[in-house]
């Protein structure tokens, strides 16, 4: 078992940002968990997707649809399990994000059952490039239902992450109804096709995102047209959230320069830091990765991933998840 290669140590001390939640990451004791009815069978540990037997695929919607699966090395079908749905970006597929979240090499996420969807013909709904009348939402709705039939899972601790065209679909999913399963929303370099203004959303949900000023892709500072559509100014979305969260009460907190990369959030009540953002000066379209191993960070150096690794994101996307469940988090 491959215990020896899990970044905890390594994250704490790297992710400067994550240090402070660091020692929170694990959720609550698995046995005080509500168990979803796919308790009790055996499933095979580590990585699997689909395949031409029509294994790892749900229909939804008349269309078959695919998704990968990351079982936990020590995967105890008596054990209800937290769930992470991670949703790759645009020509992309379930494999490509398993390698840029890796939280497959995370000792607190062998505590998740992690899913990767497969977006038809590799990308989600919200771009106008999407495949016309795929609905997702209704696809996540039916995976969730699905995968808690087919794996213990504790309800109460289910999540969405996702980059770029991917983490654009985490925010869409936030802002609707099928939301109200999750608890909590990450993503890096979002391409946030459906949410141009303030008023386009009115759900209360907790959010982390990450972008890089040199993202050339999904720029920081929005556009007025694209290959998907009009993006929004990132700086500003994160404005419109600390308002959806907390209104008028929002307590806005915002760090200096930690080393090439600040942090935004938004408080109210018992929502601390309930809206999160990480601003990377140097970083561009890419799940930021301190070990610099990750699927993005072996693009070409222009693309500037591999050089940025001042922020384990997957760590603080795991510290942030941990921090939530349906009961404590926004929206519910
Ligand atoms: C895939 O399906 C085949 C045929 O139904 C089955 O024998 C096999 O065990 C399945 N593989 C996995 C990984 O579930
Ligand atoms: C995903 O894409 C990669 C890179 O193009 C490819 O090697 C891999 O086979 C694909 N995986 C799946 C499950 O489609
Ligand atoms: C699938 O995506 C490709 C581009 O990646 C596009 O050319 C093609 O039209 C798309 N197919 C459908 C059915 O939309
Ligand atoms: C805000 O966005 C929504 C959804 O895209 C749109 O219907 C609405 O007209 C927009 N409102 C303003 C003031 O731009
Ligand atoms: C909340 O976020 C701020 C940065 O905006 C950070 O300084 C603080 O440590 C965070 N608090 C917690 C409890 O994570
Ligand atoms: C955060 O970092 C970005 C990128 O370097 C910079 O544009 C912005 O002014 C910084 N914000 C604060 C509050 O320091
Ligand atoms: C992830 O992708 C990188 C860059 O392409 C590659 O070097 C590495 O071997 C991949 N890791 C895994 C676990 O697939």
């Amino acid at each position: 078992m491959p215990l020896i290669h899990f970044k905890t140590i390594s994250c704490v001390l790297l992710a400067l940002g994550a240090a402070a939640v660091a020692h929170h990451a694990s959720p609550p004791s698995l046995d005080k968990r509500a168990a979803s009815s796919g308790c009790g069978k055996a499933h095979t540990p580590g990585y699997h997707y689909h395949d031409s037997n029509g294994n790892f695929s749900v229909v939804s919607g008349d269309v078959e649809r695919y998704y990968a699966v990351q079982v936990p090395e020590a995967y105890d079908a008596d054990h209800s399990y937290a769930l992470i749905f991670d949703y790759h970006g645009n020509s992309d597929n379930s494999t490509i994000q398993y390698n840029n979240s890796q939280y497959f090499n995370y000792a607190a996420a062998q505590q998740y059952l992690i899913v990767y969807p497969q977006g038809y013909n590799r990308s989600f709904q919200g771009p106008t490039y999407a495949v016309p009348g795929i609905d997702d939402l209704q696809f996540t709705t039916d995976l969730l239902a699905h995968i808690e039939s087919d794996y213990c899972i504790d309800s109460d601790h289910v999540y969405a992450s996702g980059k770029s065209n991917g983490g654009g679909f985490v925010d869409t999913l936030a802002c609707s109804d099928h939301g109200d399963s999750f608890a909590a929303f990450a993503m890096a370099s979002a391409a946030l096709y459906t949410d141009l203004n303030r008023t386009a959303c009115n759900k209360k949900r907790a959010i982390l995102e990450s972008h890089g000023d040199k993202d050339t892709k999904i720029p920081y500072v929005g556009k007025k047209s694209s290959h998907g559509g009009p993006l929004p100014n990132v700086g500003e979305w994160v404005t419109w959230w600390g308002e959806r969260n907390c209104g008028d009460d929002a307590n806005a907190d915002a760090t200096g320069d930690l080393g090439g990369y600040n942090m935004t959030s938004y408080s109210c009540g018992n929502y601390e830091n309930v809206t999160q953002h990480y601003h990377f000066a140097q970083l561009g379209h890419c799940w930021p990765d301190a070990q610099g191993d990750n699927y993005d960070a072996g693009k070409l150096n222009s693309q500037f991933c591999s050089e940025v690794r001042v922020v384990d994101y997957t760590s603080v996307v795991l510290d942030f998840f941990a921090k939530w469940d349906l009961g404590s988090a926004p929206g519910n």
